[in-house]
């Protein structure tokens, strides 16, 4: 028997779930979270078994690929066990995951070994001081050492993932594009979103992808549209005819929310239908009450149909959510 994919009210297919595997971070980024961050205790975060039984369920309603956030998702000890089981799920194509890279040096391969597909690293400066200013601890090097064990370990296609935030990133956009073009890394700029925790977002800091592109163009050369690896795809992306190639996710200038196809499971076993839900759906006590199946399934279709059009962050109706992205799960 198959189950009814999950449709919104939109008629969006969603077939992605990105999960949050901890809120705990070892850098802390302006834009994710607060300098005096308290984390969630232990017992509250999932365990691995929870996040495999849920993600099961997931994939029963049609879910093909999951995404591992956080926090910062290598703080996890058992994160190669959690990949492997992840990926034996019947129905998941591609466990991905997004990173820091402050651990990969030593992480790399078992998670290569596990089954892990992708892997995306973030990162915002390549100078030590860009980067401490960003993400207020240092730690630039592990990044670098980071991403080479992971090419060593075999991963392609890696991307790097700088957030564009206007009088911070402008000085960083050549020597980041100049870097991944050397390495052979797929670089990706996201437009700054109110999801930062000292609620200091304002529409005047977010330096747009439209702006990167004209200076990418300026300072190394023409780029070319390239047709999406995948429709669902919220990146645009471009290359060099001399190779290499960069992209942009631009949720603030240009909203994708029409293609979204994503789901979310917080640290916390929330369910999620956006990054800027003011609503979740409480999975942790269900699985912690001894629901059953069919209970998760109801409980992420309530979610779905529960699904807005749009983020709105351009409207005078938009409601920031509560929690920052450390909480939420990039
Ligand atoms: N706006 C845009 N991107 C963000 N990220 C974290 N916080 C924000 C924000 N406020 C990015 C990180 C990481 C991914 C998980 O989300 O850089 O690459
Ligand atoms: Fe940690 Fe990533 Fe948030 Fe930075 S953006 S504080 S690295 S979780």
């Amino acid at each position: 028997m198959t189950a009814a994919p999950l449709v919104d009210g939109f008629g969006r297919r969603h077939t992605d779930l990105r999960i949050s595997v901890t809120d705990r971070c070892n850098l802390r980024c302006s834009y994710c979270m607060p300098l005096d961050v308290v984390f969630k205790p232990r017992e509250e975060l999932l365990t691995a078994e929870e996040i495999a039984r849920v993600a099961g369920v997931f994939a029963g309603l049609g879910i093909r690929t999951i995404r591992l956030t956080g926090g910062e998702p290598l703080i996890r000890r058992d994160l190669p066990a959690l990949v492997r089981r992840l990926v034996a799920i019947p129905g998941i194509d591609e466990v991905a995951l997004t990173t820091n890279g402050l651990l990969l040096a030593d992480q790399a391969e078992p998670l290569r070994e596990a089954g892990l597909g992708r892997l995306n690293v973030s990162l915002d400066s390549l100078r030590d001081d860009g980067f401490e200013q960003i993400a207020r601890r240092p730690g630039l090097d592990r990044v670098l050492a980071g991403l080479a064990a992971a090419k060593q370990a075999g991963f392609t296609g890696i991307r790097i993932n700088a957030v564009s935030i206007k009088e911070l990133t402008e000085s960083e956009i050549v020597p980041l594009a100049r870097f991944c073009r050397r390495e052979g890394f797929h670089l990706r700029f996201i437009e700054f979103m109110p999801l930062d925790a000292d609620q200091a977002w304002d529409r005047s800091q977010v330096l747009s992808g439209a702006d990167v592109r004209a200076i990418l163009e300026r300072e190394i050369g023409p780029l070319v549209a390239d047709a999406p690896a995948d429709v669902g795809q919220p990146a645009v992306d471009y290359r060099w005819v001399d190779g290499g190639g960069v992209g942009f996710i631009n949720p603030v200038t240009s909203p994708f929310c029409d293609r979204c196809d994503r789901l979310r499971l917080t640290a916390d076993g929330q369910v999620r239908n956006c990054l800027f839900s003011t609503v979740e759906w409480d999975a942790r006590r269900l699985l912690r009450e001894g629901g059953d199946d069919a209970a998760i399934v109801a409980l992420i279709r309530d979610c779905v149909a529960a699904k807005r059009p749009a983020h709105g962050i351009d409207t005078p109706a938009f409601e920031r959510p509560a929690r920052a992205m450390y909480q939420i799960g990039g």
